[in-house]
C-alpha cells in the first residue's frame, strides 16, 4: 500500500500538471476558435474546458466534501451524455472568460479539499482515488482537446520539440512470448479505473508479436499492394467503410505528385518512413495485419507481452519494471507532439526486448470492450459500464499524447472501430504454429 501523505502530494502534482496543460491547449487559439467547432466528430475546445470544471466540482466538491453546487444550471450542459459533441456548438455554454473562472474557481476550492481531507474511510478517499481520477479525467479531455488541435485548420498553434531518435538495426522484427499463466488486471494500483480491476488470471497461448509498431513506411507497402482495393483483406463492415467514404491512406495523409505527404498540428510534411503509423481505425489495422499474414493481438496477450516478469513471475506496472516512466522509458505527456521512429526508447523494453508498448501511439488490439471477472462499475457506470461491449475495440498502451498519470500497463482504452481522429497505430501478431 502507497503511503497516503505520499498520494496526497502526488494528486496536488498531477491535478496542477493537469491544469498547466489544459491552460497551453486553450491560450494557444483565440476566442473565437475556442468556440468553434473544428469538426463534429469534437466538442469546442470551451466546452471541454468547462467540462472539466464540473466533473472536478461534481466529485471533489460535492462528493468528496458534501458542498452544494455552485452553478447548478450548468450541470446538464457539461453532462456528456445529454448532448452529443454535435450538437454542443448551440448550447448556451460558458463564454471562454467565464469558462477559465468557473474552473479556477472550482480548483481552489478543490486544492482546499485536498488538503483538509483525511485520506481514509470511503473508496472515493482511500488512496486520494477521487483526486487522483479527477487527475485523470482532465488529462483525458487534454488528450480529446489534442485531438481537436490536430483536425483545426489553420497555422500550427503548438510547438514541441522533436523525439529522441530510434532504429531498428539489430532488432528482431519479431519475438516469442512463451505461452502460460499471467495476472491480468489490477488489485493494489491506486488509481486504476473500475475497468483495470481486479486483478485475476489468464492464460494465453505462445505466439509472436511486434517488437515495434507498424511503421508508415510498413503501411505504405500495404497502400501500394492495392490493399485498399482487395476486398479479401477486409471485415465487411471495414469493406463498407472503405467504399462508403473512399478511403486509401490513414486520416490526414494525401498524395500529391507522386509524393505521400501528411498535415501533422497544421504543418504538412512529407509522411516519415520510420515512424509509427497513426491515425488509422481498427478496420484498417485489421486488414494491414490479415494482408501481412498475421493478426492484431488480443488485449489479453497485450498485457502479458508489456507486464509479465518471467524472471519473477510476476506482473510489473510497466515494460520496464515498476518504477515511474521518465523521458528515457517512453514517449508521453505530450512532451513531442509526434511518435519517436520505430526502435526508439530502448531504456523502456519489455524482458522480452519488445519497444515502444507505453507512449508514442495508442495500439488496437483485437479484443472488444468487456468487464473482467468481478467487475463493480465505480464511481460512476458511465465511466465504463456503459461501453461494454463488441462496439468498442480496446487500446493499449497510451500514445505521445497521454499523460503518463492516465497511463500504465493495466490502462484500457477503448473506441469505435471506425474512428481514425485519435493518435491510434497498432503492431501484429501471429500464433506460435
Ligand atoms: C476513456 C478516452 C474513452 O474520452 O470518452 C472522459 C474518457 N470519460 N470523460 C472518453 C472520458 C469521461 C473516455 N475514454
Ligand atoms: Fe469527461
Amino acid at each position: 500500500m502507497t503511503d497516503p501523505e505520499l498520494l496526497r502530494a502526488r494528486a496536488l502534482t498531477a491535478l496542477t500538471a493537469a491544469r498547466a496543460r489544459t491552460g497551453t491547449l486553450t491560450s494557444s487559439v483565440d476566442d473565437h476558435e475556442l468556440t468553434a467547432q473544428h469538426s463534429p466528430l469534437m466538442s469546442p475546445l470551451v466546452w471541454d474546458l468547462a467540462h472539466i470544471g464540473n466533473q472536478e466540482e461534481q466529485w471533489l466538491l460535492r462528493a468528496v466534501a458534501g458542498q452544494d453546487a455552485i452553478r447548478p444550471e450548468i450541470d446538464s450542459l457539461y453532462d456528456a451524455f445529454e448532448h452529443p459533441r454535435a450538437a454542443r456548438p448551440t448550447l448556451p455554454l460558458l463564454a471562454p472568460t467565464e469558462a477559465r473562472r468557473y474552473a479556477a474557481d472550482v480548483r481552489g476550492r478543490a486544492l482546499d479539499v485536498l488538503e483538509s481531507t483525511p485520506l481514509r474511510g470511503g473508496p472515493l478517499t482511500d488512496a486520494a482515488f477521487a483526486f487522483g481520477m479527477i487527475a485523470q479525467h482532465e488529462q483525458q479531455h487534454d488528450e480529446t482537446m489534442l485531438i481537436t488541435h490536430q483536425l483545426r485548420s489553420g497555422p500550427a498553434a503548438l510547438t514541441a520539440p522533436e523525439p529522441p531518435p530510434g532504429s531498428t538495426e539489430g532488432l528482431p522484427s519479431e519475438v516469442l512470448v512463451p505461452g502460460g499463466p499471467f495476472t491480468m488486471g489490477t488489485s493494489t494500483e491506486p488509481w486504476a479505473l473500475d475497468n483495470e480491476r481486479p486483478a485475476h488470471h489468464r492464460v494465453v497461448s505462445s505466439f509472436h508479436l511486434d517488437t515495434t509498431p507498424v511503421t508508415c513506411g510498413a503501411y505504405l507497402r500495404f497502400i501500394e499492394d492495392g490493399g485498399y482495393r482487395e476486398e479479401r483483406w477486409w471485415d465487411p463492415a471495414g469493406w463498407t467503410m472503405v467504399r462508403e467514404h473512399d478511403l486509401n491512406a490513414p486520416l490526414f495523409w494525401r498524395r500529391e505528385g507522386g509524393q505521400w505527404l501528411r498535415r501533422r498540428f497544421g504543418v504538412t510534411e512529407p509522411v516519415p518512413l520510420d515512424e509509427p503509423v497513426l491515425h488509422v481505425s481498427w478496420y484498417e489495422a485489421d486488414a494491414y495485419a490479415r494482408w501481412a499474414g498475421r493478426r492484431l493481438p488480443t488485449e489479453a496477450e497485450w498485457e502479458k507481452a508489456a507486464r509479465h516478469d518471467p524472471v519473477s513471475g510476476r506482473s510489473r506496472r510497466y515494460p520496464w519494471g515498476d518504477a515511474d516512466p521518465t523521458a528515457a522509458h517512453a514517449n508521453l505527456g505530450q512532451t513531442h507532439l509526434r511518435p519517436a521512429p520505430a526502435g526508439a526508447y530502448p531504456e523502456g523494453q519489455s524482458p522480452l526486448g519488445i519497444r515502444q508498448l507505453m507512449g508514442d501511439v495508442w495500439e488496437w488490439t483485437s479484443s472488444d470492450f468487456l468487464p473482467y471477472p468481478g467487475f463493480v462499475a465505480f464511481p460512476y457506470r458511465e465511466y465504463s459500464e456503459v461501453f461494454f461491449g463488441p462496439g468498442h475495440k480496446v487500446l493499449r498502451g497510451g500514445a505521445f499524447s497521454v499523460d503518463e498519470v492516465a497511463c500504465r500497463g493495466t490502462f484500457r482504452n477503448w473506441d469505435l472501430p471506425v474512428r481514425r481522429q485519435i493518435f491510434a497505430g497498432f503492431r501484429t501478431a501471429r500464433d506460435d504454429a
